[in-house]
């Protein structure tokens, strides 16, 4: 009986399951009612909610779940408005589109991935959705100044729609309505002078990108808020007592050019805002987090920088010992045995010609060479453990985000790893064993560190989380990190993920901020004569593993020396 097969993991299940399900007659309402609940879990687990109306037509459908299924990969592909209507999804059915099967597609995919044994043993099936992979054929441009105007633009919207979606932000009003609703101030006004003063100032909540800020003589923060058709002056009082106040201050100085914000405060007689407070983004606090249903294990490191003579063989290759279940304690062992995926977020190599004199602090002074000595160390992997990689600025990559995956023209011996290993893009999402796992490398940790209150690399989680508040890996402009100027904005936090792994800091930092998991994985590089002089105190050689049931973080120990103490 059919019913025997099914089991509530069915939302984040492969497609080729999903389908066998739906082949099925459903004749019963108790499996109408899970059928209900499955679809539900797909749209939420993929970041989109369903108008009630919507969701009792998909469910008449032929294919109930390859239908949602459809209607994610297209909504995935275009910006859907923030509850899924029954109008968009009749459009979307109507129009619609073949899911890619393979996994190097941009994003969307719902697939599973086996290795290349074509009778692999259960433990070693592999669950991976890629939901966003950066692709070379996705993030090319012109580079004209329209680009950079349709990129901001994509971002204002992304972030809307996020705005849109929260229950205190979704009446959100343009620059244009807010400044339109001086009237109502003037009309407070004149009321005053009557006497009537019990009438409550009108509170107003205005969405729009900074366009401006500024810090006037009396301290308060001055910020500009626009939107394609107008802008508003919002005044963020920093002087204000208690906890609010200081809250108030606090958003208010964190605030970046170009990051797209909610504002919320009364206007004045001359149609600027002043401001009650500022809301970001942010994660919603209450959420249905991705577990998997079973007992497997992720690991997570970055920053390799082979080739460089700081590289830690001796360190890498117990770690590879480690995973492959040798010299591993006994109260390790049973998790070591169950790790099936590990995840490299960038500078997998040292490259060459990052930064200036690099050449004499390599052991191995070609690119070929580099990612071909990496390729033989990671060769020593076990074949059932999926090893899935994003490039970071030190290896042969474009250095503007996103990136497309490192190259096969200079990494052909990763490649050559075959279906054990992905090359994607830098920043990439993928469901894996139903858990949401952001990947990026991190760059614009550069800028955070001298544009955040208290961000350091010694302590890369406190942007991190700043990053998730304001639900963009990227939310400044024009200082160190690149942006490409696309039509899309890659860097926006579209989805929460379950667990967000970084790199770049070479500082190891395992945390949580509403329930996601940060890591950033430090690295497996000692200090080099450029980072003494940048101040830069590494923890290498230190490997975080999660086990994706129960999201429960573990790190490992492999450097077998001192690190340096941090002096700053
Ligand atoms: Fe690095």
């Amino acid at each position: 009986m059919w019913v025997d097969n099914y089991n509530e993991d069915v939302a984040s299940s492969p497609s080729g399951r999903l389908k066998q399900l739906v082949s099925f007659q459903f004749t019963d309402n108790t499996l109408t009612i899970t059928l209900r609940r499955s679809i539900l879990k797909l749209f939420i687990k993929s970041g989109f909610q369903i108008a009630p109306d919507a969701l009792d037509y998909m469910l008449d459908l032929e294919n109930p779940l390859e239908a949602a299924e459809s209607v994610i990969h297209q909504s995935n592909s275009s910006v859907a408005p923030p509850v899924l209507s029954r109008d968009h999804i009749e459009g979307l059915l109507s129009t619609r589109t073949e899911i890619p099967e393979s996994h190097d597609i941009d994003e969307g995919s719902t697939n599973v991935i086996l290795p290349e044994n074509s009778s692999p043993p259960e433990e070693t099936e592999w669950s991976i959705n890629v939901v966003k992979n950066p692709t070379l054929e996705s993030v090319g441009s012109a580079g004209t100044v329209d680009d950079f105007l349709a990129l901001f633009n994509d971002r204002l919207r992304r972030i809307k729609r996020i705005y849109m979606s929260r229950i205190d932000t979704q009446g959100a009003i343009s620059p244009q309505a807010a400044r339109n609703k001086r009237d109502d101030a003037r009309h407070y006004k004149a009321m005053n002078r009557e006497g009537m003063r019990t009438q409550k100032r009108l509170t107003h909540t205005v969405v729009g990108m900074v366009k401006d800020k500024r810090i006037s003589r009396s301290r308060n923060v001055i910020v500009q808020l626009e939107d394609p058709e107008d802008s508003i002056v919002c005044i963020i009082p920093t002087g204000r007592e208690g906890v609010q106040g200081r809250e108030l201050a606090d958003s208010g100085n964190a605030l970046l050019l170009d990051e797209v914000t909610c504002i919320s405060g009364h206007i004045d007689r001359d149609g600027r805002m002043i401001a009650q407070s500022v809301i970001f983004p942010d994660i919603p606090t209450s959420r249905e987090m991705g577990r998997a249903r079973r007992d497997v294990y992720a690991i997570f490191i970055s920053d390799l920088h082979y080739g460089s003579n700081e590289f830690l063989e001796d360190e890498f290759d117990s770690f590879i010992n480690w995973v492959n279940s040798r010299d591993v304690d006994s109260s390790e062992k049973e998790a070591v045995q169950k790790i099936r995926y590990l995840f490299i977020a960038g500078d997998l190599v040292d490259g060459i010609g990052v930064y200036p004199s690099q050449y004499e602090d390599l052991f191995i002074p070609s690119i070929y060479d580099q990612y071909a000595g990496l390729a033989d160390k990671l060769r020593k992997i076990p074949k059932h453990v999926k090893i899935i990689c994003i490039p970071g600025n030190h290896d042969a990559c474009r250095q503007a985000l996103p990136k497309p995956p490192i190259p096969e023209a200079y990494a052909k011996p990763l490649y050559d790893l075959g279906s054990q290993i992905m090359m994607m893009g830098d920043p990439s999402q993928l469901i894996v064993e139903g858990v949401s796992i952001l990947l990026t490398h991190g760059d614009s940790l550069d800028d955070a560190v001298t544009q955040l209150p208290g961000a350091t690399y010694k302590r890369p989680a406190i942007p991190m989380k700043e990053f998730l508040r304001k639900r963009h890996l990227v939310p400044m402009y024009g200082g160190r990190t690149e942006l490409a100027p696309l039509h899309r904005d890659w860097m926006v936090i579209d989805t929460p993920p379950d667990i967000v792994h970084f790199g770049h800091a070479h500082h190891n930092a395992v945390d949580n901020y509403r329930g996601v998991q940060i890591i950033n994985s430090g690295t497996f590089q000692g200090q080099t004569e450029f980072m003494r002089k940048q101040g830069i105190i590494p923890t290498p050689g230190i490997v975080t593993y999660v086990n994706l049931r129960t999201g429960a973080p573990e790190v490992k120990f492999f450097y077998k020396g001192l690190i340096a103490e941090s002096t700053g």
